[in-house]
């Protein structure tokens, strides 16, 4: 008999999003598939993808109405994008195009499988299809990077003859390779961190001096954020506590947006009560104003002006003491001295291991894209090399999976 593992994708609901490519046809084959596989399928379209594959063709075979505008303009009817993306368990777009993955890297919202694209909290998969050299382009390799940076799966195009007449990597997978990346991805086994549950601190605190002013740091959020996506990723569900950022939040994350370390050692201590585990990343202050101004502070002509400073609570340093056989990962960006001052942390926080940066070091530190770091643990240090911050995020998440298969 089946098992529930033979057919990973029975019940689940798939969304699927048709753009405009002569590989739409090849979408016709993929819902049957699915289908099969006993998933629910809903389709959205571009409206040039109808001209590729009838609406009529995906509606049958779907067996439920196609949508491509905001709303029916028959009887005004919203199809909305936000509820479209709560109901699936994954949007998959097949084919995606050159434009339309360069819209998705660029937030632009101008159609409804774009803007559910930007709702979806579920997993995000895409297949390219195109000519080669627009594959090969710098932009389309680009926009595929940045994609995959924020966790959308990525299945690769083959190489062969392509609708052009041209030889060449852009045909977009076969329907059954399609079918297998999706299976895999449902699959349980595969994830090393089902069940698991994992908080990460991300981004900079703010301090309020008055209902003006406050003191912050450079942090931008994008390695916490990066591990964050990671770790769901490997299957775990994440409670992500992020101080002020512009950035996403990666998909099956769930975020908790706090101001201060205050806030952010309140929604952490919590979340991480009923945690297997957390990683601090977040840059947060030591000290804070002592009290906050109620209006705003004036200047004088004369004299300086002091401001008093109290302690924050070390929020590591506080699960660090009631972890128990939970795993616990810190951070330590150091200007000097920095592997001493790393293994203090560790001992002092109790870590299971410290992401040393130097910001001595070229390419590490806050806002780019790329960390220079060394793990540090009580067996010794390794020194990774230069890597982006998602590559360093794969490995920071290789390692909490060998402490926890111990
Ligand atoms: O002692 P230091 O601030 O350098 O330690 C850095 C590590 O401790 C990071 O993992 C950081 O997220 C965490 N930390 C914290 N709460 C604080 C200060 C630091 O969780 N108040």
């Amino acid at each position: 008999m089946a098992t529930v593992q033979d057919r990973p994708l029975q019940g689940r609901h798939i969304l699927l999003g048709i753009t405009g490519s002569i590989a739409a046809y090849k979408a016709a084959m993929l819902c049957r598939l699915l289908k099969r596989e006993g998933a629910e399928v809903q389709v959205v379209m571009t409206q040039l993808a109808k001209q590729f594959i009838t609406p009529l063709t995906m509606a049958t075979l779907s067996r439920r109405p196609i949508l491509v505008e905001f709303f029916d303009p028959e009887n005004g009817q919203w199809n909305s994008h936000v509820s479209l993306g709560e109901w699936a368990d994954c949007y998959l777009i097949a084919p995606a195009t050159a434009n339309t993955l360069a819209k998705m890297a660029g937030g632009v919202a101008d159609n409804l499988l774009l803007t559910t694209y930007l709702s979806a909290r579920c997993p995000v998969m895409v297949a390219p299809a195109m000519d080669l050299d627009m594959y090969a382009h710098y932009t389309t390799q680009r926009n595929l990077e940045e994609l995959a940076q924020h966790g959308v799966a990525i299945i690769e195009p083959n190489s062969g003859e392509l609708a052009s007449g041209l030889e060449g990597k852009g045909r977009m997978a076969e329907p059954e390779e399609i079918v297998e990346a999706l299976k895999a991805h449902f699959s349980e086994k595969k994830k090393p961190l089902t069940d698991r549950h994992f908080v990460v601190t991300a981004g900079a605190t703010i301090e309020p001096i008055d209902p003006v002013r406050y003191i912050t740091n450079h942090s931008s959020g994008k390695m916490g954020y990066a591990i964050a996506g990671e770790l769901a990723r490997a299957g775990a569900r994440v409670t992500l506590v992020s101080g002020r950022t512009e950035l996403p939040v990666p998909a099956g994350v769930e975020r908790v947006d706090v101001l201060t370390a205050e806030e952010m050692y309140e929604a952490t201590t919590k979340a991480f009560a009923e945690a297997d585990g957390g990683v601090m990343c977040a840059a947060v202050a030591d000290y804070t104003p002592r009290e906050v101004a109620a209006s705003k502070i004036k200047k004088s002509d004369e004299g300086d002006l002091t401001l008093t400073l109290r302690r924050t609570k070390d929020i590591a340093a506080t699960l660090g003491a009631e972890k128990g056989g939970r795993v616990l990962v810190g951070f330590a960006l150091e200007t000097d001295n920095e592997q001493a001052h790393a293994e203090e942390k560790l001992a002092k926080k109790h870590f299971d291991f410290v992401v040393l940066n130097s910001l001595r070091d070229a390419g590490a530190g806050f806002r780019g894209d790329t960390n220079k770091v060394t793990f540090v643990d009580a067996a010794g240090s390794e020194e990774l090399p230069l890597l982006s911050k998602q590559e360093v995020a794969v490995r920071i998440v290789e390692r909490i999976v060998k402490i926890l298969s111990k």
